[in-house]
């Protein structure tokens, strides 16, 4: 999968360097009309290319022939890097790594929302990774161009097993691993608010030790006035990261509601759509 991200990354895809490959090729195209213009200038090529058809020397057909071969594959890449760029699907393409945690399944259901959400931008590939099995995936967190935490909110903190993931990653925060990389954050927890706002704190000091760059939520506030209402974007009004509320005595199949997992999906989608613009 990386290598598809690399081997697509490397495609010309813009008019820049379509200019610069022609004009790499200008060279050596003059090089092979020359010695069928011989002195005079690259003007008259065709005409003495067609006249040395007329005068059958084998030479100078050997020469044409080549020409029009070499003719033939440099149009060829001209029309598809064009074509490539202004109709294909094929875009730069992006890598998002979603690591979370989740006790009972709640905040598992924020996370495969934040994951639709990025997986629904054109390009982006999403690597979805429970903390549990972090340990088989530090490769793909290197590969990222993003990183979203996840973790309910346990004590007014992320959980245990999320701090451990912290921890653990104290080893890549030694040789600045993630540097310039992008960040983000979401969490669940039973309460309103139920202090929510630390863990994502959390996160932010997390991805800040890692010289990440932070991506809050880039939504208003929902539910916060007379005509607002709990199915609001947002409801929770965080501004660090996705915030969902999850009822104590319920499973995940009731919470979070859904406007908590459009919430999610909105933060997965604008860090994947911000993470393309970094890596074009
Ligand atoms: C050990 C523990 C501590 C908790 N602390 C909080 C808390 O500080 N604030 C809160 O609102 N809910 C708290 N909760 C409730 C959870 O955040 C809530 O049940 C959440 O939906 C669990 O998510 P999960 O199913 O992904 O583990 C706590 C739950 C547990 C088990």
């Amino acid at each position: 999968m990386t290598g598809d991200i690399e081997a697509l990354r490397s495609k010309p895809v813009c008019f820049g360097k379509l200019f610069q490959f022609v004009a790499q090729k200008i060279p050596f195209i003059f090089g092979l009309f020359y010695p069928l213009a011989g002195p005079k200038t690259l003007t008259f090529g065709i005409r003495i290319i067609f006249d040395s058809i007329k005068n059958v020397s084998t030479v100078q057909n050997s020469a044409f022939l080549l020409f029009l071969s070499r003719l033939t594959i440099f149009s060829k890449q001209c029309f598809q890097m064009v074509w490539r760029h202004k109709f294909s699907k094929e875009k730069i393409m992006s890598k998002i790594a979603i690591v979370y945690h989740s006790g009972y399944g709640h905040t598992e259901k924020q996370a495969e929302a934040v994951r639709d959400g990025a997986s629904g931008v054109e390009g982006a590939v999403v690597d979805f990774i429970s903390v549990e099995n972090v340990d088989e995936n530090w490769d793909q967190l290197a590969n990222a161009d993003a990183i979203i935490f996840g973790s309910p909110t346990y004590m007014g903190s992320v959980s245990a097993p999320f701090k451990e993931f912290m921890d653990k990653s104290s080893k890549v925060w030694a040789e600045q691993g993630w540097k310039d990389k992008l960040a983000a954050g979401f969490t669940n927890s039973s309460s309103q608010s139920g202090d929510k706002l630390a863990t994502l704190q959390q996160m932010a000091v997390l991805g800040a030790q890692h010289s990440m760059i932070w991506v809050g939520l880039g939504l208003l506030p929902g539910n916060n006035s007379s005509t607002g209402s709990v199915d609001d974007l947002n409801r929770i009004g965080s501004s660090l990261g996705a915030m969902a509320q999850s009822n104590a005595d319920e499973g995940p199949e009731k919470g979070p509601i859904a406007s908590d997992l459009e919430t999610a999906k909105f933060l997965g989608k604008r860090v994947a759509e911000i993470a393309g613009r970094f890596s074009a």
